[in-house]
């Protein structure tokens, strides 16, 4: 038996999930892993006197952590980036293991902080989808595998706004300031809605699995914000759902990776992932297709995720990190290019309701060899003057859909801003 004792930085929902779960399940972890589980010192901004800290000392300088010899293993649980990168940098370089969730954090500085001194006693597996266990499954369960293809529903606030958009035609807005008062969306929400939280968890998804380098620039980009009722609503006609998806693709001719909405076919796993659950779908060449699914977010749920790290930090012995097992299996992949990316495309072209309107649409798509697989357009009523025609192209190269974008939107018969979205790739 083995007793590790914690020393948390932040009081927030994981913090004190993290005491719930040890206050329920201490016997259980102990009779399962051998480790007893104790926090001996938590470091906030603030005092929470309703919070029961069961014995633990309390101080407002998270630097006490590292000072206090009774602490074995550092949680980082605040967020943000300076002080949270600085604990972590100071936990290594110190030898003292550090479990964080801080995917911001690991997006910009996971190459250095899982490469220099202490590396392998750094873990994050709440940083990628709360409670699944997505990096200890890339890292141990799936470890006999080269992966052909990972899509996730990685951000739960985006699925909540569309199933909520879907079911009730709520506009995206009013959605929106529901997950933010029922607590789901970041506390800056934009990086939910433009995709960035997605892109960050992409990213360490990529390297831990891929490419074995956290770099956020490689992660192709776009949030939600264009989406509207009637998207959703024509996609569904079309037999689709609309998903934000975080998607890699590991082909012969290289590592494509990108964060956007993506149109999912009805009869596939991640279009029946719903609310703001998470779920991340493998392709590799042993396991085939593993699908894993939970929650992404929540004070339990995530520290579910952290004392997984605490037990594996207790456990291990000579296992290398995760980064090191990346980089073990690739061998410098070939990074595509957005522009070079083929996708099929549904477009929602808002035109003026005149005669020759459809064959000027088609024309314009036929110049740069773009063939469509299916086309709806309802009939104009009087009150709506805006008629749209929405298409499913074939697959197509990026930067010729850019391309024919640009002339469509361009032409005088089209009354607003087209809206695009791809289609995710059939490998899923
Ligand atoms: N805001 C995130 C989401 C929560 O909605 O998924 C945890 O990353």
């Amino acid at each position: 038996m083995r007793e590790v004792k914690l020393g948390i930085a932040g009081l927030g929902t994981v913090a004190q999930g993290v005491f719930a779960l040890i206050q329920r399940n201490g016997a259980l972890i102990r009779q399962r892993s051998g480790v007893s589980l104790r926090v001996v010192r938590v470091a906030s901004r603030s005092a929470k006197p309703e919070i029961d800290l069961q014995g633990a000392t309390f101080s407002t300088a998270v630097s006490d952590l590292l000072q206090d010899p009774e602490v074995d293993v550092i949680l980082e649980l605040m967020g943000g980036q300076d002080t949270a990168l600085e604990l972590i940098r100071s936990a290594l370089a110190a030898n003292k293991p550090i479990v964080t969730a801080n995917k911001a954090v690991l997006t910009a500085h996971g190459n250095e902080l899982t490469a220099g001194q202490g590396a392998h006693l750094l873990r994050f597996e709440a940083s990628v989808a709360g409670a699944i266990p997505i990096i200890q499954g890339i890292g141990g369960g799936l470890a006999a595998n080269r992966l052909n293809s990972l899509a996730g529903i990685i951000n739960g606030t985006c699925n909540y706004i569309f199933g909520e958009m879907e079911a009730n035609q709520t506009p995206f807005d009013e959605v929106l300031a529901e997950a933010q008062r029922l607590g789901y969306a970041e506390a800056d929400p934009s990086f939910d809605i433009d995709g960035i939280d997605a892109a960050h968890k992409l990213t360490i998804l990529l390297a831990l699995g891929f490419t074995g380098q956290y770099d956020l620039s490689t992660v192709f980009v776009e949030g939600i914000r264009h989406i509207t009722v009637a998207d959703i609503q024509f996609a569904k006609e079309l037999g689709y759902r609309i998903k934000h998806l975080g998607i890699i693709l590991n082909s012969d001719a290289g590592v494509e990776a990108r964060a956007h909405c993506a149109l999912v076919p009805n009869d596939a796993l991640l279009a029946h992932v719903n609310g703001v659950l998470n779920a991340v779908q493998i392709n590799s060449d042993g396991a085939g297709e593993t699908l894993f699914s939970g929650p992404g977010a929540g004070g339990e749920a995530t520290a579910s995720a952290v004392l997984s790290d605490v037990i594996a930090l207790a456990q291990q012995g000579s296992q290398k990190n995760a980064r090191e097992a990346a980089e073990a299996v690739t061998t410098a992949p070939t990074l595509i290019p957005m522009s070079q990316v083929s996708s099929a495309n549904y477009l929602r072209i808002p035109t003026l309701d005149r005669p020759g309107v459809f064959a000027q649409v088609t024309q314009a798509l036929s110049e740069f060899a773009i063939s469509i697989d299916a086309a709806i357009q309802h009939e104009a009523s009087s009150s709506q003057p805006v008629v749209d025609i929405v298409l499913l192209t074939d697959s197509v190269l990026e930067e010729t859909m850019n391309a024919a974008l640009q002339r469509l939107q361009s032409l005088d018969i089209v009354a607003a801003d087209i809206v695009r979205l791809r289609v995710a790739p059939a490998a899923l």
